[in-house]
């Protein structure tokens, strides 16, 4: 028997093309190809691309010329352009590099082993009517106990920056069995906690046995499911923050006590500009409303600067949210004119004033996350163990509040759910050892 055929991953992006690589690989596992780690021993390379900002988009052409050498030593070498960047940019990617035989957008990529199998270079950006979930095999864990699940795909907010209606199209729920069906294979495999994904996750709204269901009903559902300790949701959008699902923060201890809420601005003038369609001052008392229901919940968020038209002032209200809240983590990025979106058409900040901006806001959330760790220092906290450390009879893992903790414990096993202690706090870890009690 030959050996199996290897197929290498990258995976630009948010989570989403994270859950994506993954059903890819069990697609294409199916057709018998393994996955590999090691790029040069591929038979097939995939490149899930990201088309947010433009330094995303343009990694996947300097990761092409890099594969040009690779496919000169191995002619049969398929190498396919997955994710936004294929869904945007479609055949234009053919054309640009010879070195591709495959574009397959994140609606299409259940077809990926029927294009592999026609051979010849080959486009499918559709959005096909039928559900690309409901034709892929099985979920097959490989990733450890913590999991992704996509609950929802697309959105319909249309922020004035912003690339993503347009290549993952509308607002798509997936059915709850369907959902109950993933999460029960899931921790049948071992998963012990589940993140549900969408790019605008709380506005799930999908079909239930009675009618649609919620994102607040759908975790409370999946909170009764046996083995499954740990429940998170990502991204989800402030206007979207129903009441049921703030009051299953208070009431679910599966519910962990970490929130990425992105704002993008604290000037109410920008905020328009960007049609986020709420103020500055909403989102502080839907803030209130959170750490009412849960009062020890840590929250993230996502900032631009330097969107178009942002004064000091504007920036000034930025940092002034930013000091009110208190950010437990938080990701900021210089605004990024995407092709086709309306703000791409405005006048753009000077590049020097952006990037000055953007560590003034940096050092800032970096100081609250930094603070944000230290308060934990002394406390008990779980962890899930998700893989081993570098030194020995360590293992690492993330805390209910989404910390990476690394624990120094010898009897310690990749899945086991363990009462630490913190112990010290570094920049972007906790260290802490578990309490005896509890092993
Ligand atoms: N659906 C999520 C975020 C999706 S994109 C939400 O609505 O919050 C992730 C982040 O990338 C955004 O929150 C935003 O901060 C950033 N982003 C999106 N488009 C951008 C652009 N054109 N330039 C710079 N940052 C951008
Ligand atoms: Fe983009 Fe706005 Fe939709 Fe988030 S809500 S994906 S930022 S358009
Ligand atoms: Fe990037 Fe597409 Fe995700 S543009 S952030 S990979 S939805």
């Amino acid at each position: 028997m030959s050996d199996p055929k290897k197929l290498f991953i990258k995976t630009y992006g948010c989570q989403m093309n994270v859950y994506d690589s993954e059903r890819m690989a069990e697609a294409m596992g199916a057709e018998g190809y393994v996955t590999t780690e090691v790029q040069e021993e591929a038979d097939m390379v995939l490149l899930n691309t990201c088309h947010i900002r433009e330094k995303a988009s343009e990694k996947l052409y300097s990761d092409l010329g890099r594969l040009r050498a690779l496919k000169l030593e191995k002619p049969n070498l398929k190498v396919g352009v997955a994710g936004c960047v294929a869904q945007a940019e479609g055949a234009e990617i053919l054309r640009r590099s010879s070195v591709v035989d495959l574009v397959v957008g994140p609606q299409a990529y259940h077809r990926l082993p029927q294009m592999v199998a026609a051979g010849g270079r080959l486009v499918d950006t559709d959005f096909p009517v039928e559900d690309k979930f409901s034709v892929l095999p099985a979920r097959k864990v490989t990733r450890g106990p913590a999991a992704f699940l996509t609950v929802q795909e697309g959105c319909d907010k249309f922020c004035a920056f912003c690339v993503v209606p347009y290549t993952r199209g509308a607002e798509v729920s997936r059915p709850v069995a369907r959902l109950l069906d993933e999460a029960r294979g899931l921790v049948a495999q071992g998963v012990r906690e589940i993140t549900l994904l969408g790019q605008n996750v709380n506005a799930y709204h999908g079909e239930g046995p009675d009618g649609a269901w919620g994102l607040a009903r759908l975790v409370r559902e999946l909170a009764l499911v046996e083995g499954l300790e740990r429940l998170r949701y990502t991204t989800s959008h402030p206007n979207d923050m129903e009441d049921d699902l703030i009051a299953a923060h208070g009431d679910l201890p599966q519910l962990m006590p970490y929130l990425h809420l992105p704002v993008q601005s604290g000037s109410d003038r920008i905020l328009k500009a960007m049609n986020r369609k709420h103020t500055a001052d909403a989102y502080l008392r839907l803030v209130d409303r959170i750490r009412a229901a849960r009062p020890d919940i840590l929250l993230s968020s996502d900032f631009i600067v330097g969107f178009p038209g942002e004064t000091d002032a504007d920036f000034a209200a930025t940092m002034d949210l930013i000091r009110t809240v208190g950010f437990g983590m938080a990701f900021s990025f210089k605004y990024s004119a995407r092709p086709g979106t309306p703000a791409a058409e405005k006048d753009p900040v000077p590049a020097e004033v952006a990037d000055a901006r953007l560590q003034e806001l940096q050092s800032l959330v970096t100081a609250q996350q930094r603070a944000a760790q230290e308060a934990m220092v002394g406390r008990e906290v779980s962890v899930l163990y998700e893989k081993p450390g570098r030194l020995p009879g360590q293992m690492v893992g993330k805390s209910d509040h989404l910390h990476a903790v690394h624990v120094q414990d010898e009897a310690g096993r990749i899945g086991q759910l363990v009462r630490v202690r913190v112990s010290g706090s570094s920049s972007n870890s906790l260290a802490a050892v578990p309490v005896s009690a509890a092993h």
